[in-house]
């Protein structure tokens, strides 16, 4: 079983391909909100958040040990870490501009088989916004 730094190893690797694979051209404006589900360590948000410093991220993952290694490594001003469960999350509807994630499976006990947590997460992105 991999240790929890063998594990933030590959998920930086995996993430190195995914931002350019996924996010190269990834800008989100000046003042909008982003909700990151399962965020992880923040391998991705360091880049997403870098790209758009404007933008206001708020990045949550279930793991305490995830967002505690999160929070240590990105030093960022315009992301928020939360550890939450994203089948319970304490946001009304339509509270960000934007929903991303990335490779994230639910793996919540409430929750059999795994879900998408995009799928989720669907609601909390508005046309208000
Ligand atoms: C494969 S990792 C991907 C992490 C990050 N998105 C990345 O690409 O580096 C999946 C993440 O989803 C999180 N996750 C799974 N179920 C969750 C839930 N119910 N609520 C919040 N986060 C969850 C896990 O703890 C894990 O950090």
């Amino acid at each position: 079983m991999a240790t929890a730094s063998e594990r933030n190893e590959r998920l930086q690797d995996q993430a190195g391909t995914l931002v350019d694979l996924l996010h190269r051209d990834t800008r989100y404006p000046p003042g909008s909100t982003v909700l990151e589900a399962g965020c992880g360590v923040g391998a991705q948000t360091v880049a997403l958040a870098r790209r758009s410093p404007g933008a206001r991220f708020t990045s949550v993952d279930i793991s305490a040990d995830s967002i505690a290694e999160a929070r240590r490594r990105a030093g960022l001003a315009n992301v928020e870490f939360r550890q939450a469960d994203i089948f319970a999350l304490p946001f009304q509807p339509e509270s960000f501009d934007q929903v991303l994630s990335a490779s994230s499976w639910s793996t919540s006990p409430s929750r059999s088989p795994p879900w998408p947590v995009s799928a989720a997460c669907s609601g909390l992105a508005g046309p208000s916004r």
